[in-house]
Order: structure tokens, then sequence, then C-alpha cells
């Protein structure tokens, strides 16, 4: 029989991602649990529609009676959590929020996980898996020579954002070294691809260059980061479910660093390609505002564990990635359209209103 997945955060960029990959490869039936927040889009799921293997709960993780309620009525073989506020910069506005779902969430989930998880029959319970999809964030910055992270750089994290991603990686391990809870851990680079957010860089600057705005740089646009298409990331993630050996982190990202100037320069020839603009070249619509407080420098991520013992490869180029992302984009006005509401333009004003 197919398994069953409880997904949560599987209404937003990533998780979406790969909640339709495990439904197109009908690798698992899906209740996906997401609370809809701003991020959370189901427009990412139109494709799944009519899809009676994929249950859309709306919900918060944070709610245990539901999380309860779910893990007994669909007994799922595997949590894969995705749920989180995401956004570093929101993190630095608000970082109530990121404790409440990234620390206090996680909490509640894995309490939950593990009740279920002790009531299961033998065989059940050693299969069953809990992956915890975190982020290179949490080994905070490097400098320009430094080696990439590994499993076994510190945790050194800096914003609101990491920090709480950081103390959900330190709930998840602690529930394996002191309950035995089989869980699994992936900490990736920068993603990039269809239907994320346009609050974030690549997303961001294509919306605002194709319609005639600046194209905002924090500092001077110096700071590298190492990126990876998200169907890659999916990728990984899902190998880290079949392959993974219980307790482990793998790292995963695209050996792909860029700076931030570099990347939106790359990115503004493309939309010459595609989306000529009148007023002359995209890269002239680059304009250096105050920098993120606490800006991390530097990430990069070192695949190796997962490429030697799961045998993960990513399928995208950073080059071909960009280009099909900004293609994807200039097709999907409607979608663009419909995520920039209210919300969206209100948090546009408060986050550059004072650059
Ligand atoms: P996203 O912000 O696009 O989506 C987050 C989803 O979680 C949304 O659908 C939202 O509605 C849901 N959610 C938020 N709070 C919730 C709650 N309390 N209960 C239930 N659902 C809730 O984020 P993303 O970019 O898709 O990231 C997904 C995960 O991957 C996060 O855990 C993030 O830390 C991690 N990650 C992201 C990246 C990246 O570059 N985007 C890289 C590495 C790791
Ligand atoms: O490294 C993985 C992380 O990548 C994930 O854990 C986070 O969820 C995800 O949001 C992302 O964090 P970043 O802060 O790196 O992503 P963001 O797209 O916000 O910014 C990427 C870089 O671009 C960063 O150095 C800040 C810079 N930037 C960002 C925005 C939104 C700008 O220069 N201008 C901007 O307007």
């Amino acid at each position: 029989m197919k398994p069953t997945y409880l997904v949560t955060g599987g209404a937003g960029f990533i998780g979406s991602w790969f909640v339709t990959a495990m439904r197109q490869s009908r690798t698992a039936r899906i209740v996906n649990l997401d609370a809809l927040t701003y991020a959370g889009n189901p427009d990412n799921l139109a494709e799944l529609q009519n899809d009676p293997d994929h249950i859309l709960v709306h919900g918060n993780i944070n709610d245990g009676e539901l999380v309860a309620r779910l893990l007994a009525e669909h007994r799922p073989d595997a949590v894969v959590h995705f749920a989180a506020e995401s956004h570093v910069d929101r993190s630095i506005l608000d970082p109530d929020a990121f404790i409440r779902t990234n620390v206090l969430g996680t909490g509640v989930l894995l309490g939950a996980a593990l009740r279920y998880w002790n009531g299961l029959p033998a065989g059940r319970k050693d299969r069953f898996r809990f992956l915890h999809v975190s982020t290179d964030e949490v080994f905070g910055s490097l400098g320009p020579q430094d080696p990439p992270f590994t499993e076994s750089t510190p945790y050194d994290p800096k914003s609101p954002y990491s920090a709480s991603k950081a103390g959900s990686d330190h709930l998840v391990r602690a529930f394996f070294a002191t309950y035995g809870l089989p869980v699994l851990v992936t900490n990736c680079s920068n993603n990039y691809g269809p239907r994320q957010f346009p609050e974030k860089l690549i997303p961001l600057m294509i919306c605002n260059a194709v319609s005639g705005k600046p194209l905002p740089l924090y500092g001077k646009g110096e700071n590298v980061r190492d990126w990876l298409h998200v169907e890659d990331h999916c990728a990984a993630i899902a190998l880290v479910l079949e392959k993974g050996r219980a307790g482990e982190t793998y790292l995963i990202g695209g050996k792909a660093e860029r700076t931030n100037l570099d990347l939106v320069t790359s990115l503004c020839a493309v939309l010459d390609r595609l989306a000529p603009s009148n007023a002359g070249p995209h890269a002239n619509a680059i304009t250096f505002v105050t920098d993120r407080p606490g800006h991390d420098l530097r990430y990069a991520v070192s695949p190796a564990k997962i490429e030697r013992d799961l045998g993960w490869t990513p399928k995208h180029t950073l080059e071909t990635g960009l280009e099909d992302t900004v293609r994807w984009y200039l097709a999907n006005a409607d979608w663009v359209r419909r995520v920039q509401d209210g919300t969206y333009r209100r948090w546009m004003e408060i986050n550059y209103a004072k650059r």
C-alpha cells in the first residue's frame, strides 16, 4: 500500500513543489497541514485540485489537538516538516511570529509525533521518519576564504529567523537523542524557482524589473549566497526520506556561489533578452539601499555527504535555472497579480519606505 506523509507548510514555495512531486510520482498520499499565512498560497497546489490523495488541511502546527487528530486519523508513515516563517527581513521587524511557529510549533509537532510513534506497532515504528527541513543559515556567516559549511560546522545563527531555525534543529536532534524518535534533518542553501513569494531576492528583482521599478540591493551587493533550484532541493529531501539514516543531518547545496550583485546582473541580462525595457538595460535600475542589520556576509554548503552516501546530484545549473525561472514569472502574470494583494503591498511599504 502507498505510504501516507503528513506534510506541514505544503502550500508554501518549497512545500508545494515537494507535495506536487510526491503526487505526480504517486510516491505517497499527502495530508498537507498549512496555516495559509501570507506565504501559503492554495494557487500553488492548483494541479492537485481534483486529486483525492492530496488532502489540504487549513490549520496551525501550534494546535496540538489538531496535529494529534490528524496523526490518529491518517496514520502517516512520515512527517515532513516545512512549515515556518521563512523571511529574514520579516524576522528582524517581528521576531515573535518566528519564535512561535519555528520553535514552539516545531516543539508541538515533535511532542505529538512522539506520542503517535510510541503507539505504532513494531514494523511501522521502525520505518517511521520525522524529517525536519532546515537552512544553512543556522551556521552563521563565512569569511571570503573559509571552507563551505559541513554537517560538523558549529551552529552560530545571527538573525531571529536563523536563531529560531537553529532552536528547532536542536529540538529535533534532542528528540532523537532523548526518546529515539527517528528524525532526519536537512540544511539547505538558498532556493529559487517558480512560485517563490516575491519578497525574496530573485522573484522580487524579476517582478520589479518588469514593472520598471528600482532593483534594491542591500549594502554594496557583495554578500554571497549559494543557490539551488527548488526542484533539486525537493529531490534531495525525497532521497533523504527514502534512504537517509535516522538521527543524521544532511547538508544540501548547489555549489553555485554568487555575490548578490553578480546574481542580479545575470538576471538583468536574461531579462534584457526575454523582456527588454524601452528605458535601456535592466541593470540600470540597480539601486544600492541601506544594508540588512546583521547581514551575513557569505553562505556556502558542501553537499559531499549527501552526494557520497545517497547519490544525490542536482539537475539544474544556475544559468538554465535562472532563465527558466524568469520565463515562468513572465508567463504567469496572473499568479503574480494574485499574490500582490494588500498584505504584500503593506509589507513592501514597511520594508522599503525608510531605506
Ligand atoms: P514559505 O514561507 O514559502 O512557506 C512556508 C509555509 O508554511 C507557508 O505555506 C505557510 O502558510 C506555512 N506556515 C507558516 N506558519 C505555519 C504554522 N504555524 N502552521 C502551519 N503552517 C504554517 O517558505 P519556504 O521558502 O517554502 O521554506 C520552507 C521551509 O524550508 C522552511 O522551513 C524554511 O526554513 C526552509 N528553507 C527554505 C529555504 C529557502 O531558500 N526558501 C532554504 C532552506 C531551507
Ligand atoms: O540560505 C537559506 C535561506 O535563504 C532560507 O533559509 C530562507 O528561508 C530564505 O529566505 C533565504 O534567506 P536570505 O536572507 O538569504 O534570502 P533573501 O532572498 O531574503 O535574500 C538573499 C540575499 O539578497 C541576501 O543577501 C539579502 C539580499 N537582498 C534581499 C532582498 C529581499 C537584497 O540585496 N535586496 C532585497 O531586496
